[in-house]
């Protein structure tokens, strides 16, 4: 009998769009033509999630890291996400989709910041798929600003240090309202988590697939969760049976 997709795919893919310098320069263009190819394929994704089951996408868009990049393609970056904001708002809503943002917004422009809490607020009755995307994000980042809000509830007194274990911190990430990854994939052929869901793809699965991501189709995305269903997920334990 064919696989139920529904039932056996990951209800939770997180994915590490690489690549889309490399696209540009391969086609003589400067590096934020491809940020804007990733954007589209990003819509693309986005609506093919609810056909494979899959409830929760969580997308990488800027790292703690990036801010190393040139102030022009920084800048250049930043437009792209206000923009998309506000050209995609009316669909995504209309789509069922619930957007959350995770990363620190400290450091980001106030009108981006703005744009975000609405969206985050307009869309929070959605639950056809929920769209989390990483802006200022680090994994490192992330668990150092948990354990100081932590730190900050113990010396208050309202968390017994004895309770603090891997059920407690968790709920002081940026991410404490969604279950972690089943599927995290990367494209564009680089083999590594760059500070991505660091805690909560502990027990992930991984998929490094070479094509670079304005290139990643619904088809490859497919492709790739049906060989997630394929998989052995044990979690440390041993097969039953
Ligand atoms: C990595 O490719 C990609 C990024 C740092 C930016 C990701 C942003 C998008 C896909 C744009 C749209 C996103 C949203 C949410 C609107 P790279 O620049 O590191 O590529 P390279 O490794 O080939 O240089």
């Amino acid at each position: 009998m064919a696989r139920d997709l529904t039932e056996q795919g990951p209800a939770h893919v997180a994915i590490i769009m690489d690549g889309n310098g490399r696209w540009a320069q391969m086609r003589g263009r400067p590096r934020l033509f491809g940020h804007h190819a990733g954007a589209r394929r990003v819509r693309e994704i986005v609506e093919a999630c609810p056909d494979h089951g899959v409830k929760y996408l969580t997308i990488f868009a800027f790292s703690t890291e990036n801010w190393k990049r040139t102030q022009a393609e920084v800048a250049g970056l930043m437009k792209l996400f206000r923009r998309y904001i506000e050209r995609e708002a009316q669909d995504l809503l209309r789509n069922g989709v619930r957007v959350r943002f995770i990363g620190d917004r400290v450091r980001l422009d106030d009108r981006l910041v703005q744009l975000m809490d609405d969206l985050e607020l307009m869309t929070a009755d959605n639950d056809r798929v929920h769209l989390t995307v990483a802006i200022n994000y680090g994994g490192r980042d992330e668990v150092a600003r948990a354990t100081r809000r932590l730190a900050h509830d113990v010396a208050q007194g309202k968390l017994d240090p004895r309770e603090v274990n891997d059920e407690t911190l968790p709920r002081y990430l940026d991410t404490c309202m969604l279950p972690d990854p089943d599927l995290v994939i990367r494209t564009s052929g680089e083999a590594r988590i760059s500070n991505f869901l660091l805690w909560q793809s502990a027990y992930s699965e991984y998929e490094f697939v070479d094509t670079l991501w304005p290139d990643f189709t619904r088809d490859e995305f497919a492709r790739v969760l049906g060989g997630f269903a394929t998989r052995d997920r044990r979690f440390g334990a041993v097969r039953a049976g």
